[in-house]
């Protein structure tokens, strides 16, 4: 089957009626994903292991160059779970300011895993370099407890899709060692990162202790997360995972939707990363102002700086539907359902609705 081929059932979903650039989490499994869950061999990962679960956590471990992995519910689990293990030595989180656990994860690292959560100044989702080693601590002092996890992202969300340079995952991993941190990677997008850099995912993780991926986003799986690391880590995860209610049982039924999506759908990321580019050298073309960068990935945003929540409701009207970042830029992903067609209507539209506030 070709995992490139028109969106199957998405049309069901109102995909063919509705340009849908809010989020590549609205990916429609694949035909070979529908099939793969109706025949996957299951068990009880809860109790004795499910043989599709452990295929796919195998395949994660590989991908992410760790010695093993666990299936989770959802990138947030996967985070929280690491935070849970990494917040053993007390004390502190370092985020970079625009992280995505530090905004968008319910605060989870603080409120569930009790690690006060700080944030680092950033650019371009990059954490400055010297306000890290200003804000690491390596030991308790009458201030608070040492810093006991640095998280980094790739590729960066807020930052639109930034494919971080490899050479700044090195030096954030360096920083935390110095100060017997452990870093984790939230790799929700790491295979867009991947591709865009034409690197395997194991050199971007291999300065992370730890590392979530999502298998639900750009690479089309219903559900889930991989969190990997080491065979210890992964131990402890497996508690942590039973506690935070993510003890599954028959999850082969799903995972093996994972396992297709790591298989077939990787490669294909090429494609949305191209097609995004067109959308902003189009948004470029018409009025310059609108964007900035070219987008290393499947993410762009544009300048709306009347209003991007009334501009997101002009353009839903039309039948092209996009998400504020916040009040004057708007976010739009490309992923599997967006062909080259609706890349130009979108790209007319969504001038047309900025820049004359119709
Ligand atoms: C960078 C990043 N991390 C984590 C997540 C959380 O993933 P999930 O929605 O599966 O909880 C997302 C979701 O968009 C994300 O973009």
């Amino acid at each position: 089957m070709n995992a490139t081929a028109a969106p199957d059932r998405a049309s069901a979903a109102g995909a063919g009626r509705r340009i849908d650039l809010r989020s590549d989490t609205v990916t429609q499994p694949t035909e070979a994903m529908r099939e793969a869950m109706r025949t996957a061999l299951v068990g009880d990962d809860g109790l004795d292991g499910d043989p599709t679960v452990r295929e796919l956590e195998i395949m994660g471990a590989k991908a992410m160059g760790k010695e093993d992995a666990l299936f989770v519910a959802s990138g947030t689990m996967g985070n929280l779970i690491a935070a849970l293990v990494h917040a053993s030595r007390g004390g502190e989180a370092l985020v970079d300011e625009h992280a995505h656990v530090a905004r968008s994860e319910g605060g989870g690292i603080s409120r569930l895993a009790g690690l006060m959560c700080t944030p680092v100044r950033s650019c371009d989702g990059m954490m400055d370099l010297d306000a890290l080693a200003a804000s690491m601590r390596d030991g308790y002092s009458r201030h608070g407890a040492p810093t006991a996890m640095v998280v980094v992202e790739t590729s960066h969300n807020h930052a639109g899709g930034r494919a971080l340079p490899l050479s700044y995952l090195e030096a954030v991993g360096q920083c935390a060692r110095a100060a017997g941190a452990a870093v984790h990677l939230d790799g929700a997008r790491i295979f867009n990162a991947a591709v865009a850099q034409g690197v395997p995912p194991a050199a971007l993780a291999a300065f992370s202790d730890t590392v979530t991926f999502c298998l639900s986003k750009g690479l089309s799986a219903p559900m889930g997360s991989i969190l990997a690391g080491s065979r210890d880590f992964v131990v402890r995860a497996r508690s942590y995972r039973r506690m935070v209610g993510g003890g599954l049982r028959q999850a082969g039924c799903v995972a093996a939707a994972g396992v297709v999506a790591l298989r077939d759908m990787v490669d294909r990321l090429a494609e949305d990363h191209r097609r995004a580019h067109a959308l902003w050298a189009s948004l470029r073309g018409q009025a310059p102002a609108l964007v900035g960068d070219a987008p290393d990935t499947n993410i762009v945003m544009v300048r709306a700086p009347s209003d991007a929540v009334a501009c997101a409701a002009r353009l839903a009207s039309r039948g092209i539907l996009v998400r504020p970042r916040d009040a004057d830029t708007l976010r739009i992903v490309t992923h599997r359902h967006i062909d080259d067609a609706a890349i130009r209507t979108a790209a007319a539209g969504i001038a047309h609705a900025v820049e004359t506030g119709r």
